[in-house]
């Protein structure tokens, strides 16, 4: 770990040089892969080509419109299925080092039954995949990000125990056809939302609203998938594929509201990130004690007969530990946590007795659940780190949200500030990360608040029929961070504004080149 001394001026930073601190500048190690994410129902659209069968957020758009911002729905998207050479081609020319897509579970598998699969579907990732490859960017596969065939949701969907038989069918296919040429797969994206919002609250598809048992019994059945698929891929496939499998773990910041809130920071860590966390890559395996008598406790007083946290065998917290060759972390902002007492608790939080709300000096985006907290991503990466002795992370989504045009400066200020909290807790704290994802290349379907809010990298033109993409400045900006692997300490503005990375003087780039040459060896 380096030291350094660190002398706060009014508008900026400066670091004494060491080995990795290169004056205003931060160096990017260079065995931390860069790059860029979507998902499948997001940017596909032709959603019903090829013998593509239905999904849930087909079914779930087309049936509520009324619920979807503007009545919109993933029908064309991005249009993605038609235009993925020229996706490429953004990609090739900002230069990641792989990009992370999703497959359309419901393209491959129409009925969500294997008897039946399209090879249509199976051949776009397949062109996707080479068309990737063929200009040096690594495929990172997510298998489930949140769409599945509808036919299995009559069936129960993740309430169902037999989820975990379905998806590992569809998994062994996906093995077998794509991981040939695919080195890193996540398994399932983000249980905490969609089991929320999807099975609890019925704001996502497929738009049950069953409360807390729901949410508890998805989050139980992904985890039997996870590990499932998992062992599938460790036992039939690792030895000839050699890649990396992981499942992906929305973990919300938390900074104590008053200084002495030390606990409610743990306890909301206990009940978000560890939901999924602890049995996987906590020693003892299983849920988090503390959850386990929380939720016991408050079962109780509510008049359950049982905890509605459901128990797993000692069989299954073995077969589920251990089974994620990193920590995928998706992490976009943070908030202020406070022990309440239980009535006061909120949402699928409730029988965490912890209360979450904002600093109203925070920076807010687009979306009301993000605002600009940096400093909660250098203390989430800690947490994790010490809570579970230092995982290699993989940030596999960060990113922020506006309304606005190419001329994208909060972004740009967003991805800076949080790109150095992450070098920071590799610095300064000894963390593991070896990957960093910009959520997203493009403009997409945000899901309920449809085409209203923006969080890409390149703008597309919604408007459109030909669904124009144009890059914007934070494109420009993060392929000059990949380009020279050099973070500046400082937007360099003296107002605070930046200047558009296109207008950035040639001498300015040169000086740049100089450090990184200088410092390079
Ligand atoms: C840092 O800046 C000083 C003064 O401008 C310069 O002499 C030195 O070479 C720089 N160090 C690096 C590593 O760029
Ligand atoms: C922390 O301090 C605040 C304000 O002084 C107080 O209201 C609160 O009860 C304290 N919380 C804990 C957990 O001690
Ligand atoms: C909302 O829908 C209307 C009509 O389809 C369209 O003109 C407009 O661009 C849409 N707005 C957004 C934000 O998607
Ligand atoms: C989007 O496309 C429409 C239709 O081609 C065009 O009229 C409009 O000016 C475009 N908007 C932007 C911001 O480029
Ligand atoms: C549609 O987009 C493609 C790729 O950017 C471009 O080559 C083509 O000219 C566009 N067509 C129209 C009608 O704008």
């Amino acid at each position: 770990m380096a030291s350094y001394l660190f002398l706060g001026v009014a508008v900026s930073f400066t670091f004494i040089v060491t080995d990795v601190f290169a004056n205003d500048t931060l160096l990017i190690p260079e065995d931390l892969l860069l790059g860029a994410a979507t998902a499948s129902y997001q940017i596909e659209g032709a959603w019903n080509e090829d013998g593509k069968g239905e999904n849930i957020w087909d079914r779930w758009t087309h049936s509520n419109p009324n619920l979807i911002n503007n009545g919109s729905n993933g029908d064309v998207a991005c249009d993605s299925y038609h235009k993925y050479k020229e996706d490429v081609q953004l990609l090739n020319e900002l230069g990641v080092n792989f990009y992370r897509f999703s497959i359309s579970w419901s393209r491959i598998i129409p009925s969500g039954y294997t008897n039946v699969i399209n090879e249509k579907g199976l051949n776009y990732y397949k062109n996707l995949i080479n068309e990737l490859l063929a200009k040096g960017i690594e495929p990172f596969v997510t298998l489930y990000h949140w769409s599945h065939p509808q036919f299995l949701e009559e069936m129960g969907g993740w309430t169902n125990e037999m989820m975990v038989e379905w998806i590992s069918d569809y998994a062994r296919i996906i093995f077998k056809e794509l991981g040939p040429k695919v080195k890193y797969f996540a398994t399932i994206n983000e249980p905490h939302v969609f089991c929320g919002e999807g099975y609890g609250m019925g704001l996502k598809a497929p738009g049950k609203k069953l409360g807390s048992p729901g949410i508890f019994e998805c989050m139980h059945n992904v985890l039997k998938a996870h590990a499932t698929i998992y062992h599938i891929y460790n036992e039939e496939f690792r030895e000839h594929q050699k890649g990396k499998i992981g499942i992906i773990i929305p973990c919300t910041g938390a900074l104590p509201k008053n200084p002495n809130e030390t606990e409610a920071v743990d306890m909301h860590f206990q009940f978000n990130c560890a939901w999924i966390a602890h049995p996987i890559f906590s020693k003892t395996g299983d849920y988090p004690t503390i959850m386990k008598i929380h939720v016991a406790e408050n079962s109780k007083l509510d008049g359950f007969p049982r905890s509605l946290l459901p128990e797993f065998t000692p069989e299954w917290v073995q077969y589920i530990k251990g089974t994620s060759d990193f920590f995928g972390l998706n992490h976009y902002s943070s908030k202020l946590v406070e022990i309440v007492p239980r009535a006061e608790g909120q949402k699928w939080y409730a029988y965490s007795g912890v209360k979450e709300s904002v600093d109203p000096s925070w920076p807010k985006s687009a979306s009301p659940w993000l605002r600009v907290v940096p400093s909660g991503f250098r203390e989430i990466i800690k947490k994790i780190a010490r809570e579970y002795n230092n995982p290699p992370i993989y940030v596999t989504e960060n990113g922020f949200s506006d309304k606005c045009c190419t001329s994208d400066y909060s972004r740009i200020s967003y991805l800076h500030s949080y790109i150095k909290a992450m070098l920071l807790a590799i610095y300064e704290d000894g963390c593991n990360v070896k990957a960093y994802t910009v959520w997203s290349l493009l403009d997409n379907f945000e899901w309920e608040s449809g085409y209203s809010v923006r969080f890409g990298l390149v703008y597309v033109n919604f408007t459109d029929s030909n669904r124009t993409r144009t890059p914007k400045w934070s494109m420009n900006w993060y392929k000059n961070i990949i380009a020279t692997r050099i973070l500046n300490s400082t937007l360099d503005s003296p107002t605070g504004m930046l200047e558009a990375p296109k207008k950035r003087g040639t001498s300015e780039r040169r000086r740049e080149r100089r450090i990184r040459t200088t410092t390079s060896t």
